[in-house]
């Protein structure tokens, strides 16, 4: 195998799109890479195993207890050796067993047990597509899992309705699953260190300060930021599972112990997390009783991560804060921008409720300290993520155009 070939887990489900899956095997073939097949036993209904052998020049996988496996257990050897695995077509079935951590079967155990990069393509008929827990179970994939969806499209289905369930067409799964967009490796040799989610600060043994953050953004941003090939170290209070190095943390000084830990050799910071401005002056050790009066909770002052960042920042080093307004938006990110001493700042309306927190579409403001300003409007966050991760490619750029000058 060459630099570039990879070795690719396909999975395939039963579904009609099943039968297209042998024109992407050749593609990939032709392409230099080595293509492993596993059925889900649902699948054999579809396509033909004999062909499926020929066409990958490897075996074709679907029993999790073949007695004529090796000692590893199959999908524990199947899941090591994939550097990618897609799944195509995925069926409503197979996307509620993977959210639901399900391994009932060899496809499924492969997919809880490998920490490659995952990849799904969903076919089916629209309204399976639309129905509320296929909708779900999506999203538990993408932003609980980390795994890229290749999106069904708008068409005739073979069920007969019109509308979204068509599988993607092979040459989009290929153009996703090897990159051959323009983004790919923009970011490699980069370390970037990205926050996510809201800090919580604690009251008592039970209670904590938080606030609405969902860490959608941030996580995305990583996604994305993995993707173009960066080193990725997220550091959240959101858990989620991803192939890069996730640190969980609750509460703002936490976060800050190990963003300025984390930050020395990093080459850039995107602090996503929304950090509380305050936290209780003391803990409770126990639980704060009910009583017949009020209870005030003082409050003091946590450190500013993102100032604490900016003071120590070194030249070649990038530093993107967010900014959360619910008035006067530009003029207060701007002077965050100012006084925080920042590359970039990324200003969101919080006010407005088909964006920003927990809300899968964003709409903000960039600004960048030479001046620069651009207004993305309302589309989903993943796509924010992009752009900011090609903003910071960008920057990474002038800086090494600078120091040639
Ligand atoms: C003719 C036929 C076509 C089907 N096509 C699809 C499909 O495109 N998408 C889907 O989600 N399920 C489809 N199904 C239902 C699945 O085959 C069924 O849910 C199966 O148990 C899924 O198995 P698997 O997820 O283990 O592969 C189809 C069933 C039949 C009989």
């Amino acid at each position: 195998m060459s630099n570039n070939s990879k070795n690719i887990v396909l999975g395939i489900c039963a579904g009609i799109a099943a039968y297209r899956m042998y024109d992407l095997i050749n593609e990939l073939k032709k392409l230099n890479h080595n293509v492993t097949v596993v059925l889900t036993h649902d699948a054999k209904n579809f396509v033909n195993e004999l062909t499926l052998k020929v066409l990958s020049s490897n075996n074709v996988y679907s029993d999790m207890f073949d007695p004529k496996a090796q000692s590893k257990p199959m999908h524990i050897e199947l899941a090591d050796k994939a550097d990618i695995v897609l799944v195509a077509p995925a069926t409503a079935d197979f996307v509620a067993k993977a959210a639901g951590g399900i391994c009932d079967e060899l496809l499924t155990s492969i997919l809880i047990a490998t920490k490659a990069k995952v990849y799904v393509a969903p076919a089916m008929n629209v309204n399976m597509w639309n129905h509320f827990t296929t909708q779900k179970n999506v999203e538990t994939l993408v932003t609980k899992l980390g795994y890229t969806m290749i999106p069904p499209e708008d068409g005739d289905l073979a069920c007969g309705y019109s509308g979204i369930g068509h599988i993607a067409s092979n040459e989009k799964i290929l153009n996703v699953i090897l990159h051959k967009d323009s983004e790919a490796g923009l970011l490699s040799g980069k370390k970037v260190l990205i926050t996510a989610g809201g800090t919580r600060e604690q009251i008592d043994p039970v209670r904590y300060i938080g606030n609405k953050s969902s860490g959608k953004m941030g996580i995305a941003i990583a996604d994305v930021a993995y993707d173009m090939g960066a080193e990725v170290v997220l550091v959240t209070t959101t858990p989620c599972d991803r192939p890069y190095q996730v640190i969980e943390v609750e509460a703002a000084q936490e976060m800050q112990e190990v963003v300025e830990a984390e930050f020395d050799n990093s080459d850039a910071l995107i602090m996503a997390a929304a950090v509380s401005d305050f936290r209780p002056m003391v803990v409770s050790k126990q639980k704060i009783k009910k009583k017949n009066e009020d209870v005030t909770i003082e409050l003091t002052r946590n450190p500013d991560i993102l100032e604490i960042i900016g003071r120590i920042k070194k030249d070649h080093q990038i530093v993107i804060g967010f900014s959360a307004e619910s008035e006067n938006l530009e003029k207060n990110a701007k002077e965050k921008l100012v006084k925080k001493k920042i590359d970039m700042i990324i200003a969101n309306d919080i006010t407005n409720k088909d964006i920003g927190f927990s809300s899968d579409n964003n709409s903000v403001i960039l600004l960048t300290k030479d001046g620069g300003k651009e207004t993305l409007p309302r589309q989903p966050k993943v796509q924010i993520a992009r752009y900011i991760c090609n903003k910071l490619a960008e920057m990474f750029n002038n800086i090494k155009e600078t120091r040639k000058v």
